[in-house]
């Protein structure tokens, strides 16, 4: 928020600014009465120009994505017309968005709490009018999420419903749900993230909710979902989606959604792709390129034994934190940008991956401003733009990475 001056604090600023003006141009000029009898003139000293910085360039994302038939996108919010938020509906982010975009992804708008405000009710109003923006200007989109696999995320409804003995209405429940969704926008929608988060980190086994437990469990449950989605959209990517990261203390994480996706396969169950959010981020001072060198390696195995199993990979949710890093804002957003690069740069080294999305443009609008903001009160800058939607490094890596990058078919 800027700080709002009152209008006597306000004229006293004027009033400063006209006084200090009037002083300094008086004592550049010389301003004495009596001319003075010295014939020389004083040679007027040259002005040490004042260093401006140079805008940084914008990087031409789309371009350089589509130059490899890939594509980069972003999670786009809802809001009233012209409200200052990262919504289509906000001219200054909606330039971002046309001006980087290929594909498209509500932030909230398709989750469970948006849509299904009861067992009995659908709401579609906002994602509708998402979708026929992004339509308007000739952008894809992505639906996130069919099912958000963990009671937290799961609408309080769905918590306490009176599911009964059996199977049958947790099964009719979640068939209806896909069902309704999938039906009413068919092949308008490029892919989907079918599951999110079922794998709890801390132990690698899948968390289940009200809804999976009257199901017979998380994985009946899971195995439907990606079941009745296919049923409805033959071709449509399905994707199972989380947030294993390549930073340490991963590995659990990274070997419960392994040996889901193994599950997956054995089972036969229509799983496409692999989501990786990649809500990546620094937690120390410790460089860059040593972050990279030791966490590179356990990282490409696990991407090795997804990709092995048969699965497309798509980057569904990139920002960068900065918890560890200095508030400068410099070295911060160089930090964050050759660490954003470095991560492109392996990810991309993969052939199985085509679509790049980042979880917002800009700063100003991140979701972890207020679900993580940083110990020491400044704000976080996760994002390619900054505050002012004015490109910062990370833009431009990006499109180097994708500049940097081999074609796919
Ligand atoms: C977040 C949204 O950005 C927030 O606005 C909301 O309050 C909570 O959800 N992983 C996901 C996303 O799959 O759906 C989350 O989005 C961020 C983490």
């Amino acid at each position: 928020m800027s700080e709002r001056f009152s209008r006597r604090e306000t004229m006293a600023a004027i009033l400063a600014l006209a006084a200090g003006g009037c002083s300094s141009s008086s004592s550049s000029s010389g301003g004495s009465v009596t001319p003075t009898p010295t014939p020389t003139p004083t040679p007027t000293p040259t002005p040490t120009p004042t260093p401006t910085p140079t805008p940084l360039s914008v990087a031409p994302v789309k371009a350089n994505a589509a130059a490899k038939n890939m594509r980069f996108g972003s999670a786009v919010a809802w809001s009233n017309a012209g409200a200052d938020a990262g919504s289509f509906a906000n001219p200054s982010y909606a330039a971002l968005l046309e001006r980087d975009c290929q594909i498209l992804v509500p932030e909230n708008e398709l989750k469970w709490q948006a849509i299904r405000p009861s067992a009995t009710t659908f709401d579609f109003g906002r994602f509708d009018a998402m979708l026929a923006y992004a339509e308007g200007k000739g952008l894809a989109m992505r639906g996130h999420t069919l099912l958000w696999h963990q009671r937290r995320w799961m609408p309080a409804w769905a918590e306490s419903h009176p599911y009964g003995a059996g199977t049958a209405e947790a099964t009719r429940i979640l068939t209806e749900h896909i069902q309704t969704v999938t039906r009413r926008y068919g092949t308008r929608i490029a892919s989907y993230d079918v599951v999110n988060e079922a794998v709890d980190p801390g132990t690698g086994a899948l968390y289940e909710t009200a809804l999976s437990t009257a199901l017979g469990g998380a994985i009946p449950t899971l195995d439907l979902a990606f079941r009745t989605a296919r049923a409805e959209l033959p071709t449509t990517q399905l994707v199972y989606n989380d947030y294993m990261s390549w930073e340490g203390g991963g590995a659990t994480h990274r070997a419960g959604v392994l040996a889901l996706l193994q599950g997956f396969k054995a089972r036969g169950v229509p799983v496409d792709a692999l989501g990786i959010q990649s809500h990546i981020g620094i937690y120390s001072n410790t460089p860059v390129a040593t972050l990279v060198a030791n966490q590179g390696p356990d990282w490409r195995a696990f991407l090795d034994a997804v990709v092995a199993l048969g699965y497309k990979l798509v980057i569904t949710e990139m920002d960068v934190r900065d918890t560890g890093l200095p508030a400068d804002i410099p070295s911060r957003d160089a930090a964050l940008s050759d660490y954003a690069r470095a991560y492109l740069d392996l990810m991309m080294g993969y052939p199985a991956l085509r679509d790049v999305l980042f979880w917002g443009l800009c700063d100003k609008y991140s979701w972890l401003q207020g679900f993580e903001p940083r110990a020491d009160g400044q704000p976080r800058r996760p994002c390619p733009y900054d505050s002012s939607f004015n490109p910062k490094p990370m833009q431009n890596a990006i499109a180097a990475a994708y500049a940097a990058t081999t074609a796919r078919p």
